[in-house]
């Protein structure tokens, strides 16, 4: 009997766990960042549902992926252009709730809720708190991905916030270490998310016993209070590492993973770019400003500027671009899709021009080549002034007449070999782990659900109120005390010299 049940046992385990992964934001990169959590776990042997914006992206056929389409979520880039300056937090948020809800609404997700049983739930932080409901309704671990370097956003949900008096927040374009005002500056900048927090928090609440109550009460179990799961993470999986990002404390369960969604088998270059890149013997520069910013964000006039540039030059440009053009130097080849790693991956690349976004960063830093950053939005400058900080990248101002700065900043990158040695060296940093990242995803996702929700790695500090941590209960003990000392002291001086003051006052007066 005891046979069977091991045998048992031990075949349950081979099936592996059922494990659902959300995408919900309509946007390639994130879609990129949530396969990278995807796959790994679909070649562990778990049982992935992955609900995906992109579903025919979706190249994996393993019989354990199954594919949930939400392709409808891409009528909400209608509502915005994420590449438009004018794009302020306010509309992102607003992009973030509506995810959120929608997310919900679908009939897909409501029937998977309500009549089937996950050993985990995958979502992406973005803004919103609302997704707590799904481990919540099921009662499994919440696994959260940050697709950000870890920021005080994510730090507050499972820590103190220690980053704020030492690092700049995440869309701040300051170095360290930091001034005054630039300290200022960020806690100005918390204060007012933190503002903005605790007014969505009611509007958060009342979404999730919205929805989720329904569905709880389909599914015949009680729905937690918001305040006791809106914060209840097992896991943060975090694209961080300290080869970017400036290494400061975490609790155990913040799991640094940056580089997972780089496939460790380089994919072979099609032949005719192979032939392009092999023959370049005076180097290549590879430009992409990545997927969000539409071509038409570049003018007709920086196209033509940027042309010019390039044409003048004795490397090879590739370029990523939606548009083409006639009459094109020889030099210059546009593509409007190129295949990004194998590219940087290739010796004769010498420089990467980018708009700074964290994969392309990141990508930049697994195969040890300089930039030239254009940023544009979102973490995008924080990106870059990082890079430029780190000593492997120069940095140009986004605008219509940039081409001369562009033309400045390749001659610096290509004259100057700093910067590629940098690059080298922080790759090797950057690859230098004892584990990969594909395993320390799986390991902590099985772990999570194995000792239901690690709360053995979560931080403790969340037994004690703020004004505890910080200490400022027992500085208030210390005042009361020395004041009570002082006064005392005073007092027993004042005895002791009781006579003295009076006489000399009396001889004064005599
Ligand atoms: C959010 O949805 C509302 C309609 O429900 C729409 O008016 C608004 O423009 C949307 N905003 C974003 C940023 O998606
Ligand atoms: C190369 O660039 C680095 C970093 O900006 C600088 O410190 C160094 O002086 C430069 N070298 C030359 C030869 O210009
Ligand atoms: C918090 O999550 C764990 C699993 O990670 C679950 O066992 C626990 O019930 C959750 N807490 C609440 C209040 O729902």
């Amino acid at each position: 009997m005891k046979c069977l049940l091991l045998l048992c046992v031990l075949v349950c385990s081979a099936v592996g766990y059922k494990i659902l992964c959300f995408h919900p934001i309509p946007s390639k990169s994130h879609f990129h960042l949530v396969t990278g959590i995807v796959h790994p776990l679909v070649k562990a042997g778990h049982e992935v549902t992955f609900v995906t914006v992109f579903p025919e992206a979706v190249k994996d056929k393993s019989k354990n992926l199954r594919v949930v389409d939400l392709s409808h979520h891409k009528k909400f880039l209608e509502y915005i252009d994420m590449s438009d300056p004018k794009v302020t937090m306010t509309d992102v948020q607003m992009l973030s709730y509506n995810l959120s809800v929608s997310l919900v609404q679908t009939p897909a997700v409501q029937d998977m809720m309500v009549n089937e049983q996950f050993d985990a739930i995958v979502t992406e932080w973005f803004f919103t708190e609302i997704e707590a409901g799904y481990a919540a309704v099921q009662g499994v671990p919440w696994i959260l991905l940050s697709g950000n370097v870890y920021h005080s956003q994510v730090e507050q949900i499972v820590d103190a916030v220690r980053s704020l008096p030492i690092l700049p927040g995440i869309h701040s374009r300051n170095q360290l270490p930091l001034t005054f005002w630039q300290r200022v500056q960020n806690t100005l900048f918390y204060c007012l998310m933190s503002f903005d927090e605790w007014r969505s928090y009611s509007v958060f609440k009342a979404e999730y016993e919205k929805h989720f109550g329904a569905i709880a009460a389909a599914r015949g179990v009680p729905l937690p209070p918001f305040e006791d799961v809106h914060r209840n993470v097992s896991i943060v999986l975090s694209d961080s590492h300290p080869s970017f990002s400036p290494a400061i404390s975490k609790p155990p369960n913040v799991i640094e993973i940056a580089g997972y969604h780089i496939d460790a088998n380089i994919p072979d270059l099609p032949k005719d770019l192979q032939d392009i890149l092999d023959s370049s013997t005076h180097g290549v520069i590879y430009f992409s400003m990545g997927s969000v910013l539409k071509a038409t964000a570049l003018k007709e006039k920086t196209r033509k500027e940027l042309i010019e540039v390039f044409g003048s030059l004795k490397q090879t440009v590739l370029w990523k671009f939606d548009e083409t053009f006639e009459n094109l130097p020889k030099n210059i080849h546009v593509r409007s899709w190129m295949p990004q790693s194998s590219i940087l991956a290739h010796p004769n690349v010498k420089v990467f021009i980018t708009h700074g976004g964290l994969l392309s960063t990141l990508e930049s830093l697994q195969y040890g080549v300089p930039l030239l950053a254009i940023p544009v939005f979102a973490d995008q400058p924080h990106n870059a002034a990082r890079s430029v900080q780190t000593g492997q990248a120069v940095q140009v101002q986004y605008s219509p007449d940039m081409a001369p700065k562009v033309k400045e900043a390749l001659f610096e990158l290509l004259r100057n070999d700093s910067y590629s040695k940098k690059a080298k060296y922080l790759s090797k940093l950057f690859k230098n782990r004892l584990n990969k990242p594909s395993e320390l995803i799986t390991h902590y996702i099985e772990l999570a659900i194995e000792t239901k929700g690690a709360l053995h790695l979560r931080s403790i500090v969340k037994y004690y109120k703020w004004y505890e941590y910080l200490m400022l209960d027992q500085a208030l003990l210390l005042i009361v005390v020395l004041y009570i000392v002082y006064s005392v002291l005073r007092r027993a001086i004042n005895v002791l010299t009781k006579e003295e003051p009076k006489k000399s006052s009396k001889k004064k007066r005599d």
